[in-house]
């Protein structure tokens, strides 16, 4: 893949995901890039997809879990906490509708239901990736290839019962399912509408899929296993984003700090050498915790050279 800087990147694209390991940054750095959109005229919405008060913490204000909250010190930008325990989709009330009918004809041991939390989450996410009124949206946190696959559940369900129903319209004719033809002409609907938004994601020229790490061991790991699942799907990370890295110029013969910088220069290489096409940007380390629009916009300064 052709390298392109990051400003770039993230400008020709409408859907923006930020992964990476636990506590690595993916939160600080979505939200400095979706206020750096926001600063730049783009109407831009920033997305949490899991339950979290993180977004509400970065912006300093109350962000709501159901509707797109404008963020009252950037003009341009909204914010929204998905909690898919609020979260009831159409296809997930569909579906569930299905699986009463099934365990009525065969019995609740032939049936079990795919998690209802993920598929409800999943069919908020699939809902902003068919978004029209927004020129970005951020995503807080991407999928991983283990939630992708565990999200493939409800396809191939929706598939094997298309088939059963199919396979036993006689049957059901006579059982009284005739009434669910529509309701099996929405499901198809449904699962083409998923279909599309997991085609997007995969689309290189609409989303890019960013990877946040620490210059340490067990970070670049997984970094290393989240590229090579959600390759699985399709799914090309472009972009890694080194954060919390020791400027130099703090070290002035400070052992310790001259130690961990030692360190941090080792994995780098290993870093360079392992993900050697892909585009990354180094974020120092901060004196405090990044947090309000003042410090997002400093950090939106090293991802994007302003
Ligand atoms: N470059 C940095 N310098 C200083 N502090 C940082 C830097 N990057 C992130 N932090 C701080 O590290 C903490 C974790 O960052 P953040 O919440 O963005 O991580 P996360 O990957 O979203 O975490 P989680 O997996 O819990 O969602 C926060 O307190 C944040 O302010
Ligand atoms: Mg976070």
């Amino acid at each position: 893949m052709k390298k392109v800087n990051l400003a770039d990147l993230v400008r020709e694209r409408k859907f923006l995901f930020f992964g990476g390991k636990g506590g690595v940054g993916k939160t600080t750095m979505a939200a400095a890039t979706a206020t750096w959109l926001a600063d730049s005229g783009k109407d831009t919405l920033i997305v949490a997809t899991d339950p979290t008060v993180s977004l509400s913490t970065t912006y300093e204000q109350n962000i709501s879990e159901t509707d797109a909250t404008k963020i009252d010190t950037v003009e341009n930008l909204c914010g929204l906490n998905i909690n898919p325990k609020k979260a009831t989709g159409v296809f997930q009330g569909r579906l569930e509708g299905m699986m009463q009918n099934f365990t009525n004809l065969f019995g609740s041991d032939v049936v079990s239901t795919p998690c209802a939390e993920e598929m409800a989450a999943f069919d908020q996410f699939v809902s902003y990736l068919q978004d029209s009124n927004y020129d970005h949206v951020v995503f807080d946190t991407a999928p991983t290839g283990h939630t992708l696959r565990e999200l493939s559940m409800p396809f191939d369900w929706s598939g094997y019962m298309t088939t059963q129903i199919e396979n036993r319209k006689e049957l059901s004719a006579v059982m009284g399912f005739n009434a669910d033809e529509e309701m099996l002409e929405h499901l198809k609907k449904e699962k083409k509408r998923y279909d599309k938004a997991v085609n997007s994601l995969s689309d290189e020229r609409i989303s890019a899929f960013n990877l946040v790490l620490l210059p340490e061991k067990l970070p670049i790991e997984e970094t290393a296993r989240a590229i090579n699942d959600l390759s699985q799907f399709g799914i090309q990370v472009q972009a890694l984003i080194v954060n919390e890295l020791i400027p130099p110029d703090v070290l002035k013969g400070n052992w310790f700090l001259e130690r961990r910088r030692a360190t941090q220069e080792k994995y780098l290489q290993e870093i360079e050498a392992r993900f050697n096409s892909m585009l990354k940007k180094d974020i120092p380390l901060f004196e405090t915790d990044i947090y309000g629009v003042e410090n997002l916009r400093k950090v939106a300064g090293f991802l994007y050279d302003q």
